[in-house]
């Protein structure tokens, strides 16, 4: 078991994770949990080189390419920045991990699962999430935020591909979801950001408390 607490989230295009993200990081911070944000592809300096490569729309990578290179960065955030974390105790969310691989990868880009994971453990190296968050979205509802979202219109390399393609990630994940429902919790990403955020703080507080694990927060009960 980890020392520390991991948690990822996942998702399709325009699913809200980010906000996710800022609104739970809000909650650690005020309650005085002791965390750490991060993400992949990315996570640490060859991570984020990776990440330019990886999404930028002049790249002409295949599955197979895209995958190793997401593995090999994903060795290198995971030594230099989530096991070390996990060590000290501390909680690690993650802007997506390994389910992103499994996903895009393995259920959209073709791979064989097998592959994936025989790759995934050793690269992973014991590392596995206690809580899942996976924000469900359709294609449609997906882009539609993105087009109404300034910030989120230059659409990247994953962005770019079909609605099959997409369809296939967020069924992939949904299989998955399904596979470990102890893990995973699948949550609406159409609902409100303040409904979301709400649902997520509570499914990790009791998760945590299970574990025997506490905090201000846990002991105060906090409103939600
Ligand atoms: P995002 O962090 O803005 O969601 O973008 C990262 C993109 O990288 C996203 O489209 C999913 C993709 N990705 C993979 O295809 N495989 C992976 O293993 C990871 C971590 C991300």
């Amino acid at each position: 078991m980890n020392k520390g607490y991991l948690i990822t989230f996942e998702g399709g295009e325009g699913c809200g994770k980010s906000t996710q993200i800022k609104l739970l990081s809000q909650f650690l911070k005020e309650y005085n949990f002791d965390y750490i944000l991060s993400r992949e592809p990315g996570g640490a300096t060859f991570g984020e080189a990776l990440r330019k490569i990886l999404l930028d729309n002049k790249s002409d990578i295949d599955a197979k390419t895209e995958f190793l290179l997401m593995s090999s960065g994903r060795v290198d955030h995971v030594e230099k920045v989530v096991k070390p974390a996990l060590e000290r105790g501390q909680i690690v969310v993650l802007d997506r991990f390994y389910d992103s691989s499994y996903a895009y990868q393995g259920y959209a880009g073709g791979l064989d699962l097998k592959d994936i994971k025989y790759i995934t453990d050793f690269a992973a190296g014991g590392c596995k999430p206690d809580l899942t968050f996976l924000l469900d979205i359709s294609y449609e509802d997906g882009f539609d935020r993105k087009a109404r979202d300034e910030n989120l219109r230059n659409l990247d390399r994953f962005e770019n591909k079909d609605k099959e393609f997409h369809d296939k990630v967020r069924l992939g994940y949904l299989e998955m979801a399904k596979k470990e429902p102890e893990r995973f919790v699948v949550i609406d990403a159409t609902k409100s950001p303040e409904e979301i955020n709400k649902k997520i703080v509570k499914e990790f507080l009791k998760r945590y408390v299970q574990l025997g694990k506490k905090n201000e927060s846990t002991e105060k009960s906090v409103d939600l």
